[in-house]
């Protein structure tokens, strides 16, 4: 049912993501007059604030968070808030909740950003106090559960309450500009899809490379580990998107069916095609940082990097693998998606003493959002002693493309397609399940073979065995 809601209610809502991301977006989205000026903005959280309390809580993250020049119609934001304080752990004050939040007949947004193991007696609580009704969406912040056992729980339990088409699955990366102009640049041009194939795509590569360490995030990282942090949702929704067959339409149904079939296809990683890291101390830019082991204070067997040859199953993508890293405390924070093509099927030059490389697409999608097709070109000149060839850059770069546009942050967008019911950049329940039987069967790899991480420097890429994991079939992680 298609309903822009009128309430928004937000667990979790003195919390991190809350204050560095949710508040400052709803803020843009407001100055920006994108929303509806009925919206009105329900907190909850544990913490024992009134009304005025959590405007002066938002008011504060804004005021760290949102940058000055969109903060200009605050005062008039901190309007639409409220606040409730909740124990999501008993059914007792979820009653108090829905009077809070009142009638729900205009439509009301749910947007649990909360441990996963509140989310079974959260959403229990709401259906005691009648907040699910058909006018009511879920939005669920990740992770969502640990293996595909408890993700399977969590999304039954919510299910019990919610219909599919009114859950939304957040994975903040598809709500990315960059993210969504990788359907454009393959589907919104001829030139590419005809040879979005393995007869002409030697590899692929992913790479999210951070610089940041634990950041605070101690106990729920060394439980989760790259692999399940960010490999598990992020990266497998950007080879999904790089690897599907053209949807018939931009829309939710058509977009997620075409994922769901990639990541079906993604084939068990076997030994020798993973590498693990954890990084000791070192220096980022110029700066000393601590090696995770201090940062924990206790030694552990998280991976904090994970490097994976993958195979997607099917006549596109035969013999093509996907490579893809990530980690924490690497040289430089990036995420880019390199397409590399085959060479040419046969060299003119080569009796004229030329080299050539094939081509290669690289996506950029943060910091930098740019799409660089590296081409062959002749070097100047009368080439008397041979031609010389050399690539060169085609270099789009998004923010001088589109230099009068806001460019505006992955939750800002996530938001308010939650708000006016759009679910296509929001991941369906077989999408997330097929993500953690792949992810799985890893995790039970590693056990199986005892493999543990090799420590890495911080401020490099990861362990030395990542890099001979693709040298060894003769590529060279593009950096
Ligand atoms: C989150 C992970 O999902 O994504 C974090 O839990 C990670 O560990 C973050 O730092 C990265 O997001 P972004 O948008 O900064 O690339």
């Amino acid at each position: 049912m298609s309903f822009t809601a009128n309430r928004l209610l937000l667990f979790g809502a003195t919390g991190d993501l809350s204050q560095r991301m949710l508040l400052p977006s709803l803020a843009a989205l407001h100055a920006d007059e994108l929303i509806d000026p009925d919206l009105r903005i329900i907190g909850t959280a544990r913490s024992d604030l009134d009304d005025a309390g959590f405007r002066q809580f938002a008011r504060e993250a804004l005021e760290k968070y949102l940058p000055a020049n969109r903060r200009s119609k605050m005062a008039d934001f901190l309007n639409r808030l409220s606040y409730q304080p909740l124990d999501a752990t008993t059914l007792d004050g979820y009653t108090e909740l829905a009077k809070k939040v009142g009638p729900t007949d205009g439509g009301l947004a749910i947007f649990l950003s909360t441990a996963p193991s509140l989310f079974e007696p959260t959403i229990k609580g709401l259906q005691h106090a009648g907040l699910d009704g058909d006018t009511v969406r879920m939005c669920l912040e990740k992770p969502l559960g640990t293996d595909l056992g408890s993700s399977c729980e969590i999304n039954d339990a919510v299910a019990g309450a919610y219909p599919e088409d009114r859950i939304f699955r957040i994975d903040h990366y598809l709500g990315k500009e960059t993210v969504q102009n990788l359907l454009a640049l393959r589907f919104a041009n001829l030139m590419f899809e005809p040879i979005w194939n393995s007869a002409h795509i030697d590899h692929v590569q992913i790479t999210v490379g951070e610089t940041v360490g634990l950041e605070g995030r101690v106990a729920f990282y060394d439980d989760a580990g790259a692999l399940r942090d960010m490999v598990q949702n992020h990266m497998l929704q950007l080879l999904a998107l790089v690897a599907m067959e053209p949807p018939g339409h931009f829309d939710a149904t058509a977009v997620r069916d075409e994922k769901v079939k990639v990541l079906r296809s993604l084939r068990k990683v076997e030994t020798g095609e993973t590498v693990t890291g954890q990084y000791r101390a070192g220096a980022i830019e110029g700066q000393a940082v601590p090696g995770y082991d201090d940062e924990l204070g206790k030694d552990s067997d998280t991976e904090t990097f994970v490097a994976i040859k993958a195979h997607v199953d099917n006549w596109r993508w035969k013999g093509v693998p996907f490579y893809l890293r990530t980690g924490k405390r690497l040289p430089e924070r990036v995420t880019e998606i390199i397409v590399q093509f085959r060479c040419v099927p046969h060299s003119i030059f080569e009796g004229k003493g030329a080299t050539m490389k094939p081509n290669k697409l690289v996506i950029g999608i943060q910091p930098e959002e740019n799409i660089t097709l590296s081409l062959m070109a002749k070097v100047p000149g009368l080439d008397r002693e041979g031609i010389r060839l050399r690539q060169v850059p085609l270099n789009i770069a998004m923010p001088d493309a589109f230099s009068g546009a806001v460019r505006r942050i992955a939750y800002e967008r996530l938001l308010l397609d939650l708000i006016e019911g759009d679910q296509t950049l929001f991941v369906r329940r077989d999408e997330v399940e097929a993500q953690w039987e792949w992810v799985d069967a890893i995790r039970s790899l590693w056990n199986h073979d005892e493999l543990k991480p090799k420590t890495y420097t911080s401020g490099t890429w990861g362990p030395s065995a990542a890099i001979a994991l693709a040298e060894r079939d003769g590529v060279t992680w593009h950096e």
